[in-house]
């Protein structure tokens, strides 16, 4: 599958993340420094704990030669004049921290460099990222690493564990409804409970089920945060800088920078390697190596700092190179979780992948291109401790000026980011023709460039196509095709044989809308067991469906008998729901058999609900995510009243199912990432 064709867009997309609206500032001005002739070379000699160091990596700061010592340590580091500022060599071993000395050419410079001790020490307490902007202490590291800092600000790593959605579905809480009556509303009770973030008990509106009433059955009645004792894993992704023991921890026992700063930079960059060991996030995946040695830092400990350089030789970060900072295998240790399940036919061996980012990525053809070249821009600063406080005048303490574009944001962007990053990787084509009364649309919609499916992450997303046309401004009646299937969501139900006159709640605007089934199953080419002839198509779990038609309710009277503005259409399922583009107050619009489509990964729980949080999943119903490289073709029929008719086709990211936001009154996330008008 690694088309040359893919890898040209994943690595224009790649370029095109380096310049787009994801970073702040443009690329840096002037040229990249160049490595000038060496004027003199420096003779080293490299030692790790007194014996000398085969094939530890030497330069000289600033400069982007890098050399290699022999057998014996020795090395020449050919020395760059054109480097601004005092001249340093440092070398660095995978083993050990990285060591700066000044230049002496007259002599054969002795580098000692001493192996850290290899073990995690749970009594360190993990360093506060600090804010950008405020000059704080050097325990903080938006002391120097301004810039980094406020992209780091904005990403969704720094709320991932106050974000009051987690603490929602972690504890079965709707945090919006904050008074006995808003909480009555939606049969919630209002209790003392834990408070996320701090100590003691406020209360809280309990609804709807919880990922801790799940994992802790003898809890029949909420509030289970305060009984619980198993907790989830929770933690172990969305909070995992709690200090002490790491994994299997309790999400709301995160206190000040653990719950402030969610997946942090000391947390990151103590990252030392990635296991393979199946349990995502710390204690799993992510091997931790927290110093134990005493020192200077201000942690009392001798600092280490894990990163994609290994050449920095100031001691206060005790910097460690890792490949894992450069290649993207570091996100994998978050960005891949699966729950066990009794096995299915889509999940014969009972494994139900909830988030599958990781592994689309290594198995797809954008294996190639880290994570970060998408997820990130680049810095316009003179090195990575740039930004407001710290401005480097090349020494060993503000180290040395890096090529222009080496250092990268930390707003590791995506939907919920500023910048498009979809409108780049997404292209949707629309092809029209009006034959007779009748306008045709087809609609394409290929991912071309992201790393993974789309979309990914979390199984709550979707995206959604929604399909409208229009003749002078006056919509057109859709008479037929494919429709956005009932994942988009709808007030009311029903099938052929009820009472389809009566629609009790039913308000002025909204819509009816009707499909036929034909009783087929509807093929398509998802991912992993999805895919094209992997699984027949009648597991596939995706009805084939046709849109009869939609009709506008203009009148209701108060026992739901509606007035349509035209008689319905036959069909098998019709749904009272919203009309495309109307925004009810607060609530994500109800969308299902809206011309148009949906792509998701639709996890089930027992009750058949689709599109369940990943902990009350019991089985998936289908998956029709994009993979990279492959498109989808939709078709859609309106009644045309002119000649030209405009058709307008959307690409919308949805965060979450309706039925979820509505229960816990979460704002809707719906974002339009692409818009085509032909
Ligand atoms: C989600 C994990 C993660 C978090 C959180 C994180 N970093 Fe990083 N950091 C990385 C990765 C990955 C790179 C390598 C980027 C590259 O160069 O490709 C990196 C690189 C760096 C570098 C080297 C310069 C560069 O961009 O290559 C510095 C300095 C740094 N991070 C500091 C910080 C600071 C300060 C914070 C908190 C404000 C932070 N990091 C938070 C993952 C993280
Ligand atoms: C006293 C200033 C200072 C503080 C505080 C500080 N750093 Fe640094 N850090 C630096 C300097 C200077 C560099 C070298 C920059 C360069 O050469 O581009 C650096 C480099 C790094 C690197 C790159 C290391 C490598 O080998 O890739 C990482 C990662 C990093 N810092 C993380 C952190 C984290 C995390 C914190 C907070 C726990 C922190 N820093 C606090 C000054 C500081
Ligand atoms: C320690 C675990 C962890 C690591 C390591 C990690 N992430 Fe994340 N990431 C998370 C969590 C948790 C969230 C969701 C937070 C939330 O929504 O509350 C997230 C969210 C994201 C998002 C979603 C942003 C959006 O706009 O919706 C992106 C993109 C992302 N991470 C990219 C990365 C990349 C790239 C890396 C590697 C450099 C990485 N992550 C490493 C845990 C991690
Ligand atoms: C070639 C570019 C590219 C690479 C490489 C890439 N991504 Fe993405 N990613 C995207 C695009 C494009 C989106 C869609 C953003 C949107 O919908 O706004 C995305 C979305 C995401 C999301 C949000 C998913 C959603 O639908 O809400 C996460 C999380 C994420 N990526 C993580 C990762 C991780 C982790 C890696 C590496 C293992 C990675 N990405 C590699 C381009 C890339
Ligand atoms: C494997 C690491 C991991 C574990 C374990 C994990 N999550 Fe997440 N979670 C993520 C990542 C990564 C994202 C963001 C992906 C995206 O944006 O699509 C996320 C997103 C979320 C979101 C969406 C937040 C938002 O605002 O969009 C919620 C809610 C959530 N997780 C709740 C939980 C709960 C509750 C648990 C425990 C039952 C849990 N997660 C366990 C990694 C994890």
């Amino acid at each position: 599958m690694k088309t040359a064709r893919h890898l040209a867009l994943a690595v224009s997309l790649a370029s095109a993340g380096a310049v787009g609206a994801c970073q702040t500032s443009e690329s840096a001005e002037g040229a990249a420094p160049v490595a000038a002739p060496s004027a003199t070379v420096q003779r080293v000699r490299v030692t790790i704990d007194g014996v000398p160091a085969f094939g530890a990596s030497v330069s000289q700061g600033g400069a982007e030669r890098k050399v290699t010592t022999n057998g014996q340590g020795d090395a020449e580091v050919p020395l760059d004049p054109s480097v601004p500022g005092e001249r340093w060599i440092v070398a660095s071993f995978p083993t050990a921290r990285a060591r700066g000395v000044r230049v002496d050419p007259s002599t054969r410079l002795e580098l000692e460099l001493h192996a850290y001790a290899d073990v995690d020490d749970p009594a360190y307490r993990f360093g506060p990222p600090g804010r950008a902007g405020v000059a704080g202490t050097a325990a903080e590291c938006a002391h120097c690493h301004g810039a980094i800092s406020a992209g780091f600000e904005e990403s969704a790593h720094s709320t991932s564990a106050s974000n009051p959605r987690v603490h929602d579905l972690y504890a079965g809480t709707a945090a919006a409804r904050d008074t006995d009556d808003a909480c009555a509303d939606v049969g919630g009770t209002r209790v003392p409970g834990r408070t996320p973030g701090a100590d003691g008990l406020t209360p809280r509106c309990y609804v709807g089920d919880s990922a801790l009433a799940r994992a802790n059955p003898s809890c029949a009645a909420p509030p289970c945060d305060v009984t619980a004792t198993k907790f989830a894993g929770c933690a172990d992704c969305h909070a995992p800088a709690i200090d002490g023991a790491l994994g299997g921890r309790d999400l709301l026992e995160a206190r000040d920078a653990a719950f402030d700063g969610g997946v942090h930079c000391d947390l990151c960059h103590k990252v030392e390697s990635i296991r393979d060991l199946g349990a995502p996030g710390v204690a799993g995946k992510l091997r931790v190596l927290r110093p134990s040695e005493p020192g200077p830092g201000p942690s009392g400990r001798l600092p280490i700092t894990f990163g994609p350089y290994g050449d920095v030789g100031l001691p206060r970060m005790g910097s460690v190179g890792r490949t894992i900072f450069k290649d993207g295998q570091l996100c994998t240790g978050c960005h891949e979780l699966s729950v066990t399940v009794a096995p299915s036919v889509r999940a014969p061996d009972g494994v139900l992948a909830v988030d599958s980012t990781s592994t689309e990525w290594a198995e797809g053809p954008m294996a190639g291109v880290p994570c970060q070249s998408c997820h990130g821009g680049r810095l316009d600063v003179a090195n990575a401790a740039g930004g407001e406080h710290h401005d480097p005048n090349a020494d060993l303490a503000s180290g040395w000026p890096r090529p222009p574009g080496a250092v990268h944001d930390h707003k590791f962007c995506g939907p919920r980011g500023e910048r498009d990053l979809a409108a780049l990787a997404l292209t949707l084509d629309l092809s029209t023709r009006v034959v007779g009364a009748t306008l045709e649309v087809d609609a394409t919609l290929t991912n071309r460039g992201a790393g993974h499916a789309l979309p990914s992450g979390e199984s709550m997303r979707a995206l959604l196509l929604l399909v409208e046309a229009t003749c002078d401004g006056v919509a057109l009646a859709p008479t037929g095709g494919d429709v956005v299937p009932e994942l988009g969501g709808a007030y009311a139900r029903k099938v052929a044989g009820e009472d389809w006159s009566r629609w009790p709640g039913a308000r002025i605007g909204q819509q009816l809308r009707v499909v036929t089934r034909s009783g087929a199953p509807r093929d398509y080419d998802g991912p992993g067991r999805f895919a094209k002839g992997a699984l027949p198509a009648s597991e596939k779990g995706l009805p084939e469906e046709a849109l009869a038609g939609v009709r506008t309710i203009t009148a209701v009277t108060p026992d739901g008998l509606v007035t349509l503005d035209a008689p319905l259409p036959k069909g098998d399922v019709i749904v009272l729901a919203d009309a495309p583009g109307s925004t009810p107050d607060g609530r994500a619009a109800r969308l299902a058999f809206t011309p148009g489509f949906a792509f998701a990964r639709a996890l089930v729980d027992a009750s058949g609900r689709v599109q369940a949080p990943h902990f009350m999943a019991t089985d998936v119903l289908f998956d029709d995510r994009l993979m990279p490289g492959r498109a989808a073709v939709t078709h859609h029929a309106f009644a045309s009243t002119c000649e030209k008719p405009k058709v307008t086709a959307r690409i919308v990211h949805r965060a979450f199912p309706p039925w979820l936001s509505d229960e816990r009154g979460w704002a809707p996330r719906d974002r339009v990432e692409v818009e085509v008008t032909r």
